[in-house]
Formats: structure tokens, sequence, C-alpha cells
């Protein structure tokens, strides 16, 4: 295992947070289980809140990001950060994609889409780091797990080091045009935060997310230079505000079983944690980039 390099979260930091309770997640979830930003129609009245079923609204950004990634119909098709199974079911399901892998690094996540027996799809509990396919993938697609790929407290230059160690991996697994569709949360442009403001971004690293932090954009753009072009970048905070928004209604809908099965301590923590997530969107300390990169030669 060569995680000696690794520069990410560890594995028990990312079980901290995905392996609280399958139950726990489906509570509030919506039914695919995807757990990142969703994609509401730009017509305004999703966003503002006034219309839009969540459930739709994930399925859009599956497609989004399958179409970008140029996976439909694809040989072989590599998720990195599965979690349970949303993308790697619409994939052979739906588009046709003869075999996917999903790598995940949280045990509860693996049983669940092994329960679940999609078709022609391989779940991995490994690293991307460690992962050694015996052949290429046709197209690559990460949502939401870049966002651990550099542990908190590292320099820029560290950071930049370790996300282009995932690039290089993806560009030695892909063809020449070779996509990736990336889905990360970054920094905001908005750096002008008050104490609480800082409290409370604190209080998600430490408690929420131990070990990761999210990126600047023009970190993941400079890691992958010279190995992908930049195909179509699009920045949705609003669209993560609002289905932070969307989790924590249905959380506190059904909070009652939420605290049977996690505790009274675990429910306010997310209760917290999506509802600043909810503001900071909102007021920029945070974006939300959906990236479409594509291998030069
Ligand atoms: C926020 S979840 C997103 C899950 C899924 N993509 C979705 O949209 O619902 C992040 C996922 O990234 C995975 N992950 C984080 N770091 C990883 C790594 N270094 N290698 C493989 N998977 C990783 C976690 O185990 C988890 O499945």
């Amino acid at each position: 295992m060569s995680t000696a390099a690794y520069q990410g979260a560890t594995a028990e930091a990312i079980r901290h947070h995905y392996d609280v309770s399958n139950d726990f997640y489906g509570l509030w979830l919506d039914g695919s289980l995807t757990y990142t930003c969703a994609l509401w129609d730009e017509s305004g009245a999703e966003l503002a809140g006034i219309q839009g079923d969540l459930e739709a609204a994930q399925a859009r950004k599956l497609d989004y990001l399958i179409e970008g990634a140029r996976a439909a119909g694809a040989g072989r098709v590599l998720d990195v950060g599965c979690g349970w199974g949303s993308l790697l079911k619409r994939l052979t399901g739906i588009y046709g994609v003869r075999h996917a892998t999903g790598l995940t690094l949280s045990d509860s996540q693996a049983e669940l889409v092994r329960a679940s027996g999609i078709a022609r799809t391989e779940i991995r509990v490994e690293n991307w780091l460690d992962h050694e396919p015996t052949e290429g993938y046709d197209a690559i697609i990460s949502i939401g797990a870049f966002e651990h790929f550099a542990k908190t407290g590292l320099t820029r230059a560290e950071r930049i080091a370790a996300y282009r160690e995932f690039f290089e991996r993806c560009y030695e697994w892909l063809p020449s045009h070779g996509r990736i569709a990336l889905q990360t949360n970054i920094k905001g442009n908005n750096t002008v935060m008050d104490k609480a403001t800082v409290r409370e971004l604190m209080f998600i690293i430490e408690t929420i997310f131990p070990e990761s932090e999210i990126p600047a954009l023009s970190e993941v753009v400079e890691s992958s230079e010279k190995l992908f072009d930049v195909v179509s970048l699009r920045n949705d905070p609003d669209h993560y505000s609002r289905t932070c928004g969307e989790w924590l209604r249905r959380l506190q809908e059904n909070r009652e079983a939420a605290v049977r099965i996690s505790g009274e301590e675990n429910v306010v923590n997310y209760e917290n944690y999506l509802g600043a997530s909810v503001r900071h969107f909102k007021n920029r300390h945070l974006g939300l980039a959906r990236i479409i990169l594509e291998k030069g030669r």
C-alpha cells in the first residue's frame, strides 16, 4: 500500500463521517442516497425553494456529469468516491455502461451498494491512491470526494501536489481525450468572516469532516495543468445552499427517528452543520464547482 505519500483524510476520518449509520442518512437524503449538491432547474423557482423535487434534481446532476464525462454507453467507467452508489446505478442501469467501478473508504456504503446488487458493477473499499486497475477507463467521474484529498493544514503547494497526484493517476487510466467530470466544494470569494462564521467553519472541519480541507478553485485548475484541459466549469453555490436546506428540512421532519438511530448529540451536530452550510454557500464563503476536464493526448 502506497498510502505513506497520501496527503488526504485517512480512512478512519472518512468512516467517522460516512459510517454514522446508513439508516440515519436514509432519513434525510433523497431515495437514491446521493450525498452531494443537486442541480436544480434554472427557472429560479426551484432555487428559491418554491418548487422542486430533490430526487429529480439529484438525477439531473448525475446526468450532467455523465454527459460531461462522455460516459454514456462507455465500456468502463470509474466513480471515485461512490457513496451509496447512485451514480453507479445510473451508469449501468440507464446509460448502458458495460462495467462500472466504484471506490469508497466507507464499509457501510460498500455493504449497502453490494446488497443492492447493481448490475455490472464492482465496489471496492479502496483509496484511489492504491487503485491498480488491470485495464484503463473510458471515463472518470468524482462527485464530492475531492474535498477529502488534502488534509487540513497543508500549505497551498502541498495541497496542489496532493491533487496533482490524483490527476496523474486519472491521466494514466484514461485514453487520449478521455474526460473527468469532477464536482467539488471550493473556497468562496467572500473572505470577510466574522468570528461566528470562523467558529462555524471550524466546527465543520473539526467535528463533521475531520482532516479535510476544501480546495481553492485555482488549486484544482493548477494541479491539473499540462495533464488536462478545462472543457467547462460552473460554480453553483446557490444550488448547494438549496440542497442543504432541503436536507435540513427532511432531517427535522424525521428528528425523532434520527435521535433514536444516532443520538441527540449527533442530530444537533448535523442540524448545526447543515444550517451553517445553507448560510455559507449563500454568503459565498463556499462555492460548488462542476468541472469537465479532458486529457490532451
Ligand atoms: C460526500 S460522499 C459523496 C458520495 C457520492 N459521490 C454522492 O454524490 O453521493 C464522498 C465519498 O468519497 C469517498 N472518498 C473520500 N476520500 C476517498 C479516497 N481517498 N479514495 C476513495 N474514496 C474516497 C467517501 O468514502 C465517500 O464515498
